[in-house]
């Protein structure tokens, strides 16, 4: 792979940080790194394979020079600069949920769906999108989505930064019989299970549920798969969890579904319930894979199967998948 210069737009944020460090762990062909990010953070310093970089302010003469911009910040920002870098010869890596459903923009996760030719932009999903889909594409080759009902346990660190330091804050205001302030939650999350994530739309669900539903139909290519989520904030701060039925076209037997998904890319079976094995967000926490267990048949239908899916969000969820659809990228 030839060697190119990226820019990490974000590089303080909670995804930032962690694409930052997956670019060093995966040896990341680059030639130079840019840290960009807003004005809070001009001149900050990160460690970046042994040295430490001062972080810009982020400007369009920022991105000249670039040939990968990855864009981990808002969605706003994304909006604002991404077709700056384009035009300025970059391609974009968008993780912010600006473009995912443009449909000129690829929605890319890179084992289940090719990179088709693009116009200098692709998208990554929400990072429960990535987990869900490593395993719904093997199990809809095998049997035929017909239905996915999907509940979801997402973890703070998926909100960002702020949300991190305010569930950290409510932790310790409780723990110290102090009164709890909300700001990015909508409610008391410490201790707490909130059925919110996002913002509520006109047909009851919230922007995270129905944006589940779009990119999982998008990327499976089935664009009337019949989905519905739930999804719930819950008291971690990292890895999402999501317990997911299908109801399948053809017969699969847990068993068969158990081998297909351990054969599968970026999927690991954790599956046995005499062991009391299955899959916890806290030894998913800085792992790249996504954990697939309690796989069983759903006895409420004639061909169903439950599965409790969990991943690192930061990770597989966000910067290891923009980080692969880079490599993706540098190999085409
Ligand atoms: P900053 O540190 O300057 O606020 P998180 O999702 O964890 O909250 O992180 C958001 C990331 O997006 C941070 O790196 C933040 O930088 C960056 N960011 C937010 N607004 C802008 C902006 N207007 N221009 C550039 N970077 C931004």
């Amino acid at each position: 792979m030839q060697a190119c210069h990226v820019a990490l737009i974000g590089a303080t944020g909670a995804v930032g940080r962690e694409i930052l460090q997956v670019l060093e762990e995966r040896e990341f062909p680059l030639r130079d790194i840019t840290l960009l990010a807003s004005a809070r953070s001009e001149g900050t310093r990160l460690e970046f394979r042994g040295h430490h970089r001062a972080v810009r302010l982020l400007t369009k003469e920022a991105l000249t020079g670039v040939d990968i911009a990855i864009f981990a910040a808002d969605v706003e920002t994304s909006r604002d600069y991404a077709s700056h870098a384009v035009a300025a010869g970059a391609v974009v890596i968008d993780c912010s949920g600006a473009f995912r459903h443009d449909p000129q923009v690829p929605l890319c996760v890179p084992e289940v769906n090719a990179l088709p030719p693009h116009q200098g932009m692709v998208a990554t999903p929400h990072s429960l999108t990535v987990q869900t889909v490593l395993a719904l594409a093997p199990l809809h080759t095998a049997a035929s989505l017909k239905r996915v009902v999907i509940a979801t346990y997402q973890a703070v660190s998926g909100m960002g930064r702020e949300a991190m330091e305010e569930f950290d804050q409510q932790l310790r205001d409780l723990l110290n019989f102090r009164a709890v302030q909300t700001g990015a939650f909508p409610h008391q999350l410490a201790f707490n299970c909130v059925p919110q994530c996002g913002d509520f739309l006109d047909n009851g669900y919230t922007s995270e549920e129905m944006a589940l539903v779009d990119e999982l139909r998008r990327i499976l290519a089935v664009p009337a798969l019949p989905i519905t989520a739930t999804a719930v904030r819950v008291p971690l701060m990292h890895s999402h969890g999501a317990a997911v039925c299908v109801e399948t076209a053809r017969p699969l037997s847990p068993d068969a579904a158990r081998d297909i998904l351990a054969s599968a890319p970026g999927l690991q079976v954790e599956d046995d319930t005499k062991r009391l094995s299955y899959p916890l967000p806290v030894h998913a926490n800085g792992q790249d894979a996504v954990f697939v267990g309690r796989i069983r048949a759903d006895q409420s239908v004639p061909y169903g199967l439950h599965l409790w899916i969990v991943a690192d969000n930061l990770r597989k969820g966000a910067a290891l998948n923009v980080v692969q659809v880079a490599e993706r990228l540098l190999a085409s």
